[in-house]
């Protein structure tokens, strides 16, 4: 599993407003927003691209296009939502599929309630939207769920990790699978109720608003 910690200070600004609780829900979709598409440059250094030929208005040249299939982009429901419209601005004929997953915030187990996702992921780059890798439960189900369906190449593109998610990912998760997490940080533990600390909340709730 590889983990980037991007290290920008574009990155280090919005995600510090984020994190100020007297941040607005409105301001904090929007830079949400902004640094999902800052992070997605980096989560999509690897998708796959061959030589295309193109005509100029000058002359012919090779180009480089993205191949088929296209890559599939995966937010988990609801907070991913958020992070939906940052990483389709720089994949714009990128496949999107939906898996809403939602934990108990007691045992922190996470169940699937619903799914659209193609039947055969076979040779598609997957890229999975969660703002908060917190005990990587979700993050694992998830994953799992695409490997199961033939994805092996799987990009998870998170605003926060704790570092014990992190550890919790890596332990369940097949080593077959070409595993990549993107995030603005990783902080320093979870707290008993299994917040990220110091974290930056509830994110669907920030998101959102409390419903
Ligand atoms: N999910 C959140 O939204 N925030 C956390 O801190 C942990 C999980």
């Amino acid at each position: 599993m590889r983990v980037l910690e991007i290290d920008h200070p574009l990155v280090a600004h919005k995600l510090s407003v984020l994190r100020n609780r007297a941040t607005h829900s409105s301001v904090f979709r929007q830079l949400a927003d902004e640094l999902v598409t800052l992070l997605a440059y980096e989560a999509t250094r690897n998708v796959a691209v061959a030589p295309a030929e193109i005509e100029t208005p000058v002359t012919t040249m090779t180009g480089t296009r993205l191949t088929n299939p296209k890559p599939m982009v995966v937010p988990i429901l609801r907070a991913g939502l958020g992070m939906l419209d940052g990483l389709t601005r720089l994949l714009p004929t990128a496949e999107v599929g939906f898996l809403g997953m939602v934990r108990n915030d007691e045992t922190l187990e996470v169940t699937t309630y619903a799914n659209r996702l193609p039947d055969d992921l076979s040779g598609r780059q997957c890229f999975v939207l969660d703002p908060m890798l917190a005990s990587g439960n979700t993050l694992i189900a998830s994953c799992q769920y695409l490997h199961e369906r033939g994805a092996r190449d799987i990009t998870c593109v998170t605003l926060l990790c704790a570092p014990e998610g992190l550890r919790n990912l890596e332990a369940a998760l097949d080593p077959a699978i070409d595993l990549t997490v993107v995030t603005a940080a990783i902080d320093e533990k979870l707290d008993e109720r299994g917040y990220i600390v110091p974290g930056l909340g509830d994110a669907g709730d920030r998101l959102f608003g409390v419903v």
